[in-house]
């Protein structure tokens, strides 16, 4: 990051002290950073701090008069706003265009990119007007890093603490050195779940968010690769430039994968594709009939990586296992079964990870028998993670 010009905005969190380190460690790779800060984060830390780190003076009193333009100053002077913490407020101050400290200000005058890590108790993460504003700042281009479950200075565990200062880093130096280590890369991923319609108003499904599907798509893309997602329904924008293809029913996805097959590399399989259908679809809403019951035969649907494996297709196939009991016996005989180089595995029954959860806790099993079991990781760093051993299984001689 040598001579990078990093703008590091502070909001008023606890988290400001993690603040202190992601400023030493931008600085030790070379970047040129300043400080600014929201009228209240001092209350954690003080301008000195980021000064005697950053080697510059801290702007952070907007009724400076020696410095009353300063917002205009370093905004011009800056490659990249990060704003880490970024509290409640300064996001809803950033979302709806308020200025009224030295950060919100300097937020205004900024034409360049932005990254955001927010940092907050779990309520107010969850509370519809700060995921309005993040989808408002999101629209507009803004970055995010999200935020970590973990234990949060409330006491409660959840999700809302601030990304770990690695992840932060990591997100800043793509920005500078982009990775482009996927460049030629065919990408074939499947994400989200099924839905095998009942009749008219009702389906069979299960709750995959598709998060992990489309991070992985995310990852390819902005690595270079080429991406064609096919997903089942999920609630998720696509990632920018991939070539997408919405299903609903199993057989749907399979037919979509079959046809996208020999102009891939590498298949991931990552949706949760349903293993049972209705046999008969009603044309008709089923109505009910007092409390009688209702009794539905259910076939199986098509296997689509048994299809793809029969095929012997001799591409790189990655599947997925989420399993409740016996994580690697079970994954590790879907591996074999379905003929895999990786299978990832995780277990649903472990709390706030899996479905539809922003992180995730795998294990990634290769044909070779090796297995990694990866710490709770956010899931764009999984998909990273998973991208860098495919990537290294594909150079093999
Ligand atoms: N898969 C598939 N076609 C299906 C079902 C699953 O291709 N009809 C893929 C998934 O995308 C995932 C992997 O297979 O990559 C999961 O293996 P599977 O044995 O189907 O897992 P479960 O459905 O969880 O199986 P089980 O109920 O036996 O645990």
């Amino acid at each position: 990051m040598k001579n990078a010009k990093i703008i590091v905005g502070v909001s008023a969190g606890i988290a400001a002290y993690k603040a202190v380190e992601l400023v030493r460690l931008l600085v030790k790779e070379g970047a040129e950073v300043r400080v600014v800060m929201s009228a209240n984060a001092g209350q954690f830390v003080t301008p000195l701090t980021f000064e005697a780190l950053s080697g510059h003076p801290v702007y952070h009193n907007l009724f400076d008069a020696q410095n009353s333009m300063e917002h205009i100053r370093m905004a011009e002077n800056g490659d990249l706003l990060v704003v880490a913490p970024a509290t409640a407020s300064t996001l809803a101050k950033m979302a709806h265009g308020l200025a009224d400290d030295a950060l919100s200000c300097l937020h205004l005058a900024f034409k360049g990119p932005l990254l955001v890590a927010p940092a907050m108790n779990e309520g107010m993460w969850g509370h519809p007007a700060v995921k309005e504003n993040i989808a408002l700042l999101k629209s507009r281009g803004v970055e995010f890093v999200d935020p970590e479950d973990g234990e949060l200075a409330c006491g409660v565990i959840g999700p809302g603490r601030l990304a770990d200062t690695a992840v932060i880093l990591d997100k800043v130096r793509s920005y500078f050195n982009p990775r482009d280590d996927l460049i030629g890369i065919r990408f074939l991923i499947t994400a989200g779940p099924t839905h095998e319609a009942i009749d008219p108003v009702r389906y069979l499904s299960n709750p995959s968010s598709g998060k992990m599907g489309y991070a992985v798509a995310e990852r390819a893309k902005a690595r270079g690769g080429e991406v064609v997602l096919i997903s089942g329904p999920t609630h998720l924008k696509p990632p920018v430039d991939v070539d997408f293809k919405p299903c609903k029913r199993a057989d749907e996805m399979n037919a979509l994968v079959q046809e996208h097959l020999a102009d891939c590399d590498v298949l991931v399989m990552s949706a949760a594709v349903g293993d049972f259908a209705a046999e008969k679809l009603e044309k008709e809403k089923i109505k009910k009939h007092g409390d009688e019951g209702l009794v539905l035969k259910l076939v199986p649907t098509v296997d689509i990586l048994l299809e793809v494996a029969q095929r012997n297709s001799g591409k790189l196939v990655v599947g997925f296992a989420a399993e409740s009991q016996n994580l690697v016996e079970s994954a590790f005989e879907k591996l074999k079964k379905k003929n895999l180089d990786f299978i990832v595995a995780n277990d649903i029954s472990a709390p706030g990870i899996g479905f539809q959860s922003d992180s995730n806790q795998v294990t990634i099993i290769d044909r070779e028998e090796n297995m990694e079991h990866l710490p709770l990781k956010p899931k764009l760093e999984i998909a990273d993670l998973l991208l860098d051993r495919i990537l290294t299984r594909l150079k093999r001689p």
